[in-house]
């Protein structure tokens, strides 16, 4: 669907940047930009900052950036247009009818179940109609705070409470029983409610809509289900929403990790103890579009589920689904009887995030301790059925180097020979898998790519020697470059994104660069910078001339490399200042400042041309 430019520059023009990020980062000015702790990446000095002028955000430390829409998408995890329907939302502009087709009919479902939230949210709070399930809040440890953040309410006791309201407030009660929160009467005629003297958990959708509700019991009762759910209705498919994600996003952004646990009430005792990228399904099997959901949010996926066997099961089919995701997932057991609510009241949340920590398994050693506990490894057979169903969990991932890696994990864990499961893997993969591989991750939606950026060649040379050489050059090259002399944009998040991957201990590897798996902007860079048209060809080889490789002078390339960029970076500011040296020749106090930092300049560059470089291979 396209959005008018005029549209996109009225929402742009009636929205102040500095309010949009505001709401998610606090911000201090300073000058005319304003600056704060990046919510993309983990930092603790802001290298985050905001030009109103402009309307665009930018990150010196990660490289993220781009205008209010950009930050939205971003920061949200949604679509370009599910950007602009928010802001215009924000903005009270109204979208182009025609751009909203099938909104229009979902509309009034949206408002139905805004209004019936309210309701539920409204008898909670009520003197005399609100107290028992207030008591019930209260007995299960939910504190006011939390129940208000997950817009927790009560559902009377009547067969109409909510009708008769809705009617009262204008609505058409067909509108509600489309929402599912109404029945109709089949003798009398007329709607009785859904959800009668049930505690009631809204259910939003990732961009913070009420799209259906669960209702729990307050009372024991045998004759009931312990939860009713809304049906599925235009809004609410249970399958592609995700429980507590609307209020997780952010925590599970910032920390790259999503928890999955079984139930409603263990994503609220877990968010009110302060572990808030916690999601649940809505008591259905994890399903494709979930993870994919996720995907926008989460590098990896921890499980977390009850120690029985309903649980470990689960904890398996959802397995499968992240890695073919490619998304890295990890399993922790509590102890038997325990689920994470019960865990957090009877211990602390000190000692869950402990436990968290400590028990945590690669889904490769879940899958060895749960056979062992099975019984699978008393036989040989069950022994080779255990690694092939190993390797073809590891199949599943899109990215060959996650493959390697957990292939090697995978031969400490089941004592068997590297070899042995390459060998295995390549079977697997010739076989079975072309027709069932999984679809490609959507990688988190972006900005279209931008065209390649002018890269300096020395700049060139260093990124492509980091991606070719791997972590001792990232750390030698690192070492001496500041983030902030790499090109503006994609380069410099290339070499972030090293230097991350380096901080975290990864192996470094030009291919998952160039297969796109962080998104297009480094697959781009990084494939401009590996695709050197002055790389020596097979012709030259042929013809016998000689030209040394890369790899054996690869440090000596590189401080070379680093002494001509921090030169040209410098010679660049030296030039500026020498233009406005001519245009400023009435100003005497700037033009002492010129002078003086012209001085300067030219000191750190004789500096820099006479700097000798330690090759680390020498310091080790
Ligand atoms: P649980 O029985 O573990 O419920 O079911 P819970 O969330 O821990 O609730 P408490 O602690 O007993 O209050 C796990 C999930 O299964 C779904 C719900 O999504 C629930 O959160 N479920 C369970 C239903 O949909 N219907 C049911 O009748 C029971
Ligand atoms: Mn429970």
């Amino acid at each position: 669907m396209r959005i008018p430019d005029e549209t996109l520059a009225a929402i742009r023009a009636s929205l102040d940047i500095v309010e949009v990020v505001g709401a998610y980062v606090p911000l201090k000015q300073r000058g005319s930009n304003y600056f704060g702790l990046c919510p993309f990446h983990q930092e603790k000095t802001p290298s985050f900052s905001v030009n109103p002028k402009l309307g665009i955000f930018k990150c010196f430390g990660c490289g993220a950036g781009g205008d209010v829409f950009a930050f939205i998408q971003q920061i949200e995890g949604v679509s370009f247009v599910e950007a602009v329907r928010l802001l215009a939302e924000r903005a009270g502009i109204p979208l182009p009818q025609s751009e909203e087709a099938g909104e229009d009919e979902r509309e009034p479902l949206f408002q139905a179940l805004r209004f019936a939230a309210r309701f539920y949210f409204t008898q909670l709070t009520h003197e005399t109609s609100g107290k028992l399930a207030r008591a019930y809040l209260k007995s299960r440890g939910v504190r006011p705070a939390t129940a208000q953040r997950f817009g927790l309410g009560y559902a009377p006791k009547a067969w109409d409470a909510l009708a008769t309201a809705a009617v009262a407030s204008g609505f058409r009660l067909e509108v509600f029983e489309q929402a599912g929160l109404v029945l109709p009467r089949r003798e009398r005629g007329g709607f009785y409610d859904r959800f009668r003297h049930r505690l009631m958990f809204p259910i939003f959708s990732h961009v913070g809509k009420v799209v259906g509700f669960a209702g729990r019991l307050l009372e024991p009762d045998p004759e009931q289900p312990k939860y009713i759910n809304s049906p599925e209705t235009p809004v609410y498919q249970k399958g592609r929403v995700l429980y507590g994600l609307y209020q997780a996003r952010h925590a599970i952004r910032k920390l790259e990790e999503a928890i999955l646990v079984e139930g409603y009430t263990d994503v609220i005792a877990l968010h009110q103890a302060g572990i808030e990228h916690t999601v649940a399904t809505s008591g259905t099997a994890l399903t494709l579009e979930q993870v994919r959901l996720l995907a926008r949010y989460a590098k990896r996926i921890l499980l977390l589920y009850d120690a029985d066997p309903a649980g470990e099961q689960a904890a398996l089919r959802s397995i499968d689904l992240c890695l073919a995701q490619g998304l890295p997932v990890y399993v922790v057991v509590l102890p038997a009887g325990e689920d994470p609510d019960s865990f957090v009241h009877q211990n602390s949340s000190e000692a869950l995030q402990e436990y968290l920590e400590r028990y945590r398994l690669d889904f490769i050693s879940f899958r060895h301790q749960l056979a062992r506990r099975q019984g699978m490894l008393d036989t040989p057979e069950g022994e080779a059925q255990l690694a092939r169903e190993i390797v073809q969990s590891i199949a599943r991932f899109p990215d060959p180097l996650l493959r390697e890696t957990y292939l090697r994990r995978a031969s400490e864990v089941l004592r068997l020979p590297e070899v042995r499961l390459f060998e295995l893997l390549r079977v697997l993969s010739s076989t079975s898998l072309p027709s069932s591989s999984p679809p490609r991750i959507p990688s988190a939606p972006t900005s279209p790519p931008q065209p390649s950026q002018s890269l300096l060649p020395s700049e060139k040379l260093l990124l492509r020697l980091m991606l070719q050489e791997g972590r001792s050059m990232v750390a030698f090259v690192l070492g001496h470059m500041a983030l902030a002399e790499f090109t503006e944009g994609p380069p410099r998040q290339l070499a972030a994104r090293l230097l991350e991957q380096y901080e975290a201990g990864e192996p470094i590897d030009a291919r998952p660069f160039l297969e796109g798996r962080y998104g297009a902007e480094l697959q781009q860079v990084a494939t401009d910078v590996m695709m050197d048209p002055y790389e020596p060809s097979e012709g030259w080889k042929r013809r016998g001339i000689l030209v040394p490789r890369i790899s054996d002078q690869a440090f000596e390339i590189a401080a070379d490399a680093i002494v001509r960029l921090k030169l040209q970076r410098i010679d660049t500011v030296i030039h500026q200042l020498q233009q406005e040296q001519l245009r400023s020749q009435h100003d005497e106090a700037r033009l002492r400042e010129i002078m003086q930092q012209l001085i300067t300049l030219q000191r750190l560059r004789q500096e820099i041309s006479h700097r000798t470089f330690l090759n680390p291979d020498l310091l080790s």
